[in-house]
C-alpha cells in the first residue's frame, strides 16, 4: 500500500517537474527571452560549428572502435580511382590490423556508412575537394567509398566539363571529376595545395616565377562555385619555404609582391590566406544558398627524427598506442582553421586529433613493387619511402568523410 502510494506521489511530482521543464523550455526559446541569444551562443560554442547546427554535438570527440566491418572497400579492388602509392594493399605492406577500427563520435548521431544511401541523398549534387595532395586522398577515398571500390560503368569522366583535362606537356591533370549516372552525382578534385590563386609571371627568363595571390582564391574556385552544392577545403603542408621557392611562387596581396615583414613569415601568410578564402566564401554564401562548405583542419604528420630528408620514420604497426580517445572540451588542434572559421557560416572538419592517434595508419615504410625498368634507363632498385604524412588507404581518410557526410 504504502509502495503504491509513493509511486502515485512520485508520478504526480514527475508530472509537475515535466510541465515546469516545458514551460522553461518555451520561455527560453520565446523570441523576446535575452537568455536565448546566450543560450543558442554556448551551443555554438560547443558544436564549434555554424549557427545552422542545433545539436549539442562535436564530431572531432570520441573513439576509435574495432569493427569487423571495416575496411569500407578494398586497397586491392579500388584500382580505378586509387593511385598505386596509396593502396597499402598493392605496396605490398605486410599488416593491416590499422584497417579494422571506426571513429565513434560522442553523443552525435552517425550512421554506418552506406554508398547507396549516401548516393541517393546526393542526387543530382556536386562534392569538390579543393586541395593538396591530402585533399586528393580524401577525393580518392570518397571514390572508392561511393563506388564499392569496383569498376563501374555507372561512373563517367566529366572532368572536361570543369577544363579538368591534361595540358599537353604535363604530368596529369590539375585534378579529376566523375559523375555517378544513376544519381547524377557529381565528385571531384582539384589540385590548390595553397587555396591561392595562382598566376604566372611575365618573365620569359628562367626560373619562370608565379604570382601567388594570397588574398584571392584560386580561378578554378571563383569559376566554379556555383555549380557545387558541397565543397571541402584543405591546405597546410605546402607552406614552407622549401615548397614555395621549389614552386618558384612569390607571394602577392594587393596584386602587389608583398613587402612587409609580417607576410614574410610564412605561418603568418598561411594565416592571412585561409583567413581570406574563408571570408571570401563566407560572403558568396548568400547568393548561393544551396552550398555547403567545410574547411579540414591540418591533417597530422608522424615523423620520428625530422621529415623524410632527414630520414624520419613512423614504424609503429601496433594500433592506437597512443591511446584511443579525444575527451574534455578544449577547441582544435588547428586554430588558425578554427580561428578563422568562427562566427562565418563555413563548417569546421575537425580531424586533426582524432588522426593524431593513427600513426600506424601512414604508408610508412611500405616498399615500392620493382618498376619495369624503362628503356635506356637504368633504375631497377626499388626506391624505400618514408612516408609519414600520407594514410595508406582505405584509411584514416575514409573517416574524414565519414565525418563530413554526417555533417551536410
Ligand atoms: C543533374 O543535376 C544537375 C544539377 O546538379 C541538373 O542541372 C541536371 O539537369 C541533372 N541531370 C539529369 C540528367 O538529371
Ligand atoms: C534530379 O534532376 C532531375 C532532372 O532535372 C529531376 O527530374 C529530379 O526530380 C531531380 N531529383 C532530385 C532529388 O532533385
Ligand atoms: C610581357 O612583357 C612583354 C615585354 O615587356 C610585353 O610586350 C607583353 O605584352 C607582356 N605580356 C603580358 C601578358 O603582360
Ligand atoms: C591591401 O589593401 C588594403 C585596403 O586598401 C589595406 O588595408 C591592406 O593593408 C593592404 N595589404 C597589404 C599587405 O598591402
Ligand atoms: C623504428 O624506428 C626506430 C627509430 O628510428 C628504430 O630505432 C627502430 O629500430 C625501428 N624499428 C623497426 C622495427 O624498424
Ligand atoms: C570565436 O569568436 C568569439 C567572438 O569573437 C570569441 O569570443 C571566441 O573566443 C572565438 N573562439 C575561437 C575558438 O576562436
Ligand atoms: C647504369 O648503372 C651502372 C652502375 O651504377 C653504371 O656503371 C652504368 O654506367 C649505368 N648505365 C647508364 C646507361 O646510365
Amino acid at each position: 500500500m504504502f509502495g503504491g502510494k509513493s509511486h502515485i506521489l512520485r508520478g504526480s511530482v514527475s508530472l509537475a517537474l515535466i510541465i515546469l521543464i516545458l514551460l522553461v523550455i518555451i520561455l527560453l526559446v520565446s523570441e523576446e527571452n535575452p537568455l536565448r541569444a546566450s543560450l543558442f551562443e554556448v551551443k555554438r560554442q560547443f558544436s564549434s560549428s555554424s549557427s545552422s547546427s542545433s545539436s549539442v554535438c562535436n564530431f572531432a570527440k570520441g573513439k576509435w572502435v574495432e569493427d569487423r566491418k571495416r575496411p569500407l572497400y578494398s586497397g586491392f579492388e579500388c584500382k580505378q580511382w586509387l593511385s598505386t602509392m596509396w593502396s597499402c594493399r598493392v605496396m605490398g605492406r605486410p599488416d593491416f590490423s590499422f584497417e579494422g577500427y571506426r571513429w565513434q563520435p560522442e553523443g552525435c548521431n552517425m550512421p554506418q556508412f552506406d554508398r547507396f544511401t549516401f548516393l541517393t541523398r546526393m542526387q543530382n549534387k556536386t562534392i569538390a575537394f579543393i586541395g593538396d595532395s591530402l585533399g586528393r586522398q580524401q577525393f580518392q577515398s570518397l571514390m572508392c567509398m561511393a563506388s564499392g571500390g569496383e569498376d563501374s560503368p555507372d561512373v563517367q569522366n566529366v572532368g572536361w566539363e570543369y577544363g579538368l583535362v591534361k595540358a599537353k606537356g604535363a604530368l596529369r591533370p590539375d585534378g579529376w571529376a566523375y559523375r555517378f549516372l544513376a544519381t547524377n552525382t557529381t565528385i571531384l578534385y582539384y589540385w590548390s595545395a595553397s587555396l591561392s590563386d595562382l598566376v604566372p609571371m611575365n618573365n620569359t627568363d628562367p626560373p619562370r616565377l608565379t604570382a601567388m595571390h594570397l588574398d584571392r582564391p584560386p580561378a578554378f574556385m571563383r569559376n566554379y562555385l556555383h555549380r557545387f552544392d558541397v565543397l571541402v577545403l584543405n591546405t597546410g603542408h605546402h607552406w614552407n619555404r622549401g615548397k614555395i621557392e621549389g614552386n618558384h611562387w612569390v607571394m602577392h596581396v594587393n596584386g602587389t609582391q608583398v613587402e612587409g615583414e609580417y607576410l614574410k613569415d610564412i605561418r603568418n601568410a598561411k594565416d592571412f590566406t585561409i583567413h581570406s578564402v574563408v571570408k571570401w566564401l563566407d560572403a558568396q554564401l548568400p547568393l548561393h544558398p544551396r552550398l555547403k562548405v567545410f574547411f579540414r583542419t591540418i591533417s597530422p604528420r608522424h615523423f620520428k627524427n625530422g621529415d623524410w630528408n632527414t630520414g624520419g620514420n613512423c614504424n609503429n604497426t601496433v594500433p592506437l598506442s597512443r591511446g584511443s580517445e579525444i575527451t574534455g572540451d578544449d577547441g582544435s588542434i588547428d586554430t588558425t582553421v578554427e580561428s578563422a572559421v568562427n562566427g562565418t557560416r563555413i563548417k569546421i572538419l575537425d580531424i586533426t586529433a582524432l588522426s593524431e592517434l593513427r600513426d600506424e595508419a601512414h604508408i610508412s615504410g611500405s616498399k615500392l613493387k620493382p618498376r619495369k625498368p624503362k628503356k635506356a634507363s637504368n633504375v631497377t632498385s626499388t626506391p624505400t619511402i618514408n612516408d609519414c604524412l600520407h594514410w595508406c588507404l582505405p584509411g584514416i581518410p575514409d573517416t574524414w568523410n565519414e565525418l563530413f557526410i554526417a555533417q551536410i
